[in-house]
């Protein structure tokens, strides 16, 4: 990590679920490698009227497992502050001023400011509004801004809210979270392919017959009901996490890996993705929603029976499709992306299948990358050999490489890297505002085509890896998923399709 500049850390939503999870620990693995010095405070705020002391003890639980000692804990805790805060009342924000004052004198903070929003999207343009109007912004530092998803609703809710934004923070400023990009091996994603000629040279549609990005996860909402309910899979995980991925896959590699150029080169590729008509999104698109279904002997229960949804709700919980990116590069290559609730298992890969050099479309003698995002780290090769004993016969071989638990452990979580990006001011790992209106426009015509078809919505049963029409969308092109963890389940006798 890089060592650090002073900096006060002004978190919005400090009493919420994400700031305990994700935050806190995060910060504190930021404490311990010294990118947070003597010279930061952090200041929670949240409507509950808690004392420094609560919100101190609350801190410290959040990182506990880290099994602080004594000494660094109370070091690492007398850093934080606790104000009561209101964000639609003026007042309150000059109580904020001046504690940030007081604050940033005390610790030599340089001006230098962090604002966090981890709460509610719908507050963010009312907090940036009233930060400029009690003049918080208005110091000798730098002054960010950190959003936690969604970036709005649609392209035209995101649009609003960046201008909003806009007219308080220069773009550069703005640093919208997307939690994947803080994953190591999509960070990776990059260096496999500008530093391997052995990949870089097949990465076109000469070479690949088909990319597939896979987000499956094998729990269903949990608590997250009432927001799941009124998002679906789509904009959920495709609109940002997917695209993202798919840019980082398909762009153009820069000269050089500056900010700048990466982000150029992934807005340059995401305006390439095909925009569908409504007759297209029925051909390249599927969703589907989770019905009751047994697993391994675990029984869970349907989509519409979880709490806070809609007995009689047609939001999806899985999505999967076909992207077609109209460049010289990717022309006739289908870029399938599935992901969803409920599935087998919890897995986060990406396949990219070679073409076969004779007509041989046996899967077994493809090659095959793979790129294991979580929650193995690593990457495989499946290339074609002799079989042993066999005159003429070839036989698969996968050449295979994980990241060890250790390797895992010590390496940083997702949001220690991206705030310590933050605090740098280093934005690659952040989405700009043009792809984030670029991926609005590629889903907003998916969703329309959606809310227009009031057709059955197709149902799959939970433990399964999506409906029927997810397979025969691949298979329709002579396809098939390469990942398939329902199989083995399958072959047990332990899950019915
Ligand atoms: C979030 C989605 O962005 O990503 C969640 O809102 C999803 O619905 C989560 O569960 C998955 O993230 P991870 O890091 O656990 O794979």
């Amino acid at each position: 990590m890089n060592n650090s500049e002073p900096v006060l850390m002004m978190l919005f939503g400090a009493t919420g679920d994400l700031a305990q999870r994700k935050l806190y620990p995060a910060f504190f693995r930021l404490f311990r490698e010294q990118v947070l010095n003597d010279h930061f405070a952090v200041i929670g705020t949240a409507r509950r009227p808690w004392s420094d002391d609560h919100f101190r003890e609350v801190v410290a639980e959040a990182i506990a497992d880290q099994n602080p000692t004594e000494p660094e804990q109370s070091a690492f805790l007398s850093h934080f502050y606790y104000q009561s805060h209101d964000v639609g009342d003026a007042g309150h924000y000059q109580t904020l001023n001046q504690l940030a004052d007081k604050l940033d004198d005390k610790y030599q903070l340089a001006g230098n400011r962090v604002y966090y929003l981890a709460m509610a999207p719908r507050f963010f343009g009312q907090i940036v509004t009233q930060l400029k109007a009690a003049a918080i912004i208005e110091t000798a530092g730098f002054n960010r801004v950190v959003l936690e998803k969604p970036f709005g609703t649609d392209y035209e809710s995101a649009n609003e809210l960046s201008k909003q934004l806009t007219s308080v923070f220069p773009e550069k400023d703005i640093f919208r979270i997307d939690h994947y990009l803080g994953k190591e091996m999509i960070q990776n994603i990059l260096t496999l392919r500008s530093t391997n000629s052995l990949l870089e040279s097949q990465w076109r549609n000469q070479y690949v017959e088909n990319v597939q990005i896979t987000f499956a996860e094998s729990l269903g909402v949990e608590q997250r009901g009432g927001y799941y309910d009124q998002t679906g899979a789509l904009k959920d995980m495709v609109q940002n996490h997917i695209l993202q991925v798919l840019s980082l896959l398909s762009m153009e590699l820069p000269k050089q890996m500056s900010e700048e150029a990466i982000r150029e080169g992934k807005v340059a590729a995401l305006k390439s993705v095909r925009i569908y008509n409504p007759d297209e999104v029925a051909k390249n698109f599927v969703r589907g929603q989770y019905v009751d279904g047994e697993l391994n002997n675990d029984q869970f229960q349907a989509y519409r029976n979880e709490p806070d949804v809609d007995p009689e709700s047609r939001t999806e919980t899985f999505v999967a499709g076909k992207f077609q990116i109209d460049n010289d590069r990717w022309r006739g290559v289908p870029f399938y992306v599935r992901t969803g609730k409920r599935l087998t298992e919890k897995g986060t890969r990406i396949n990219v299948v070679f073409k076969n050099l004779t007509n041989n479309s046996d899967i077994a003698t493809k090659n095959i990358l793979t790129i294991y995002i979580q929650p193995t780290e690593g990457f495989s090769l499946s290339l074609n050999g002799k079989a042993l004993d066999a005159q003429a016969a070839t036989a698969p071989i996968r050449l295979s490489y994980r990241h060890d638990s250790q390797m895992m452990a010590n390496t940083p979580e997702s949001y220690q890297r991206l705030i310590n990006d933050v605090i740098v001011g280093d934005a690659t790992n952040f989405t700009h505002w043009d792809e984030v209106a670029q991926s609005w426009k590629i889903v907003d015509v998916i969703r329309q085509a959606w809310d227009a078809d009031q057709s059955a919505l197709p149902t799959y049963s939970a433990g399964t890896m999506g409906p029927k029409e997810a397979f025969d969308l691949v298979e329709n092109d002579g396809n098939q998923w390469i990942w398939q963890p329902d199989s083995w389940f399958v072959e047990r006798g332990l899950l019915k399709k």
